[in-house]
């Protein structure tokens, strides 16, 4: 029997006994990274081109999906950039149709559209309405919109597949620096997680989430450039600094593999133990 959410046909029993790695790998599988062109995206889009999938970068901005995809691709197998803006349900809709006409296939998607965070600081007694509508939408709108007809497909597919969510440590601890829109929407983003792994369980689909702490990339370079702030974070994190999108990777591609078939619903901390000490 495959593994739960994997393909007939997939790498378990014989082939997984004589070379258990192959169960981390996703050889003819299609990846569709949402946000493929941003810092973490990218860093996904590359990671499952490694391990052998065909990955489908999706951005709103041209020329970020054009260089992740370039980038995922020179690690081998194939890769395509696309343009869409995936708080559209057209947009949605039609990149999915778009990669099952081409590859076939849809097994799996990260959703790494969303952050924000550090634009729109505000106190929680005044935080403004169309800053919290604007984060909901880049988070938690994108995340639906995107996840909805990619799940269609792995139903319709009857193949299961898996679904990754990004949340953050933000969903579960507060932060005194006016984030109470982007503490709201991840938080939002791991119940819907728990939620989803409920309702498609019985598609073979698993739906997990991953939940860093903060990650060095540009959205949040102007939050750490200020080196009290900085400091302030890194004395709370036992291992002694921030993340990269490299402590992001091998943890995706697990939750995305056979080997992580029997896990679904999950909100996988990557916070150099911050958690561990609330
Ligand atoms: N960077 C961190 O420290 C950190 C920490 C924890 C969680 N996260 C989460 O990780 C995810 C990715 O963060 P990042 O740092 O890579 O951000 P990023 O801004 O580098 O990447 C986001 C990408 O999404 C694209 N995008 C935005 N709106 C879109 C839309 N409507 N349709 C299609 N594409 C759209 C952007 O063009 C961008 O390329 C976010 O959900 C963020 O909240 C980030």
């Amino acid at each position: 029997m495959p593994a739960l959410g994997s393909p007939p046909g997939s790498p378990t029993g014989d082939a997984a006994e004589t070379d258990p790695l192959s169960r981390f790998r996703l050889d003819g599988r299609v990846v569709m990274v949402a946000g493929g062109g941003g810092a973490i995206g990218s860093a996904m889009g590359s990671a499952f081109a490694g391990v052998g999938a065909t990955v489908v970068v999706v951005d709103r901005t041209p020329e970020r999906a054009a260089e992740s995809a370039d980038r995922a691709c020179a690690l081998g197998g194939t890769c395509k950039g696309v343009v869409a803006d995936l708080t559209q349900e057209a947009d949605a809709d039609r990149i999915v149709s778009e990669t099952i006409d081409a590859y076939g296939r849809l097994d799996v998607i990260v959703n790494a559209v969303g952050g924000g965070a550090g634009k729109v600081l505000f106190d929680a007694e005044a935080y403004p309405r169309d800053a919290w509508d604007w984060i909901y939408e880049l988070n938690v709108r994108s995340t639906l919109v995107a996840t909805q007809p990619a799940v269609r497909a792995m139903i319709a597919g009857g193949r299961g597949g898996r679904v990754l969510n990004i949340s953050s440590v933000r969903a579960t601890l507060g932060i005194n620096a006016g984030y109470s829109a982007y503490v709201a929407a991840k938080g939002a983003i791991s119940s819907l997680t728990r939620q989803w792994a409920t309702e498609w369980a019985k598609h073979g689909i698993t739906v997990n989430a991953i939940a860093p702490t903060f990650v060095d990339t540009p959205q949040v370079a102007m939050l750490l450039g200020d080196p009290s702030f900085k400091a302030g974070i890194v004395n709370r994190i036992p291992i002694g600094r921030v993340g990269t999108t490299d402590d992001l990777t091998g943890a995706a591609i697990f939750l995305c593999s056979d080997a992580a078939g029997f896990i679904t619903g999950q909100i996988l901390g990557i916070d150099g133990g911050l958690t561990a000490t609330q």
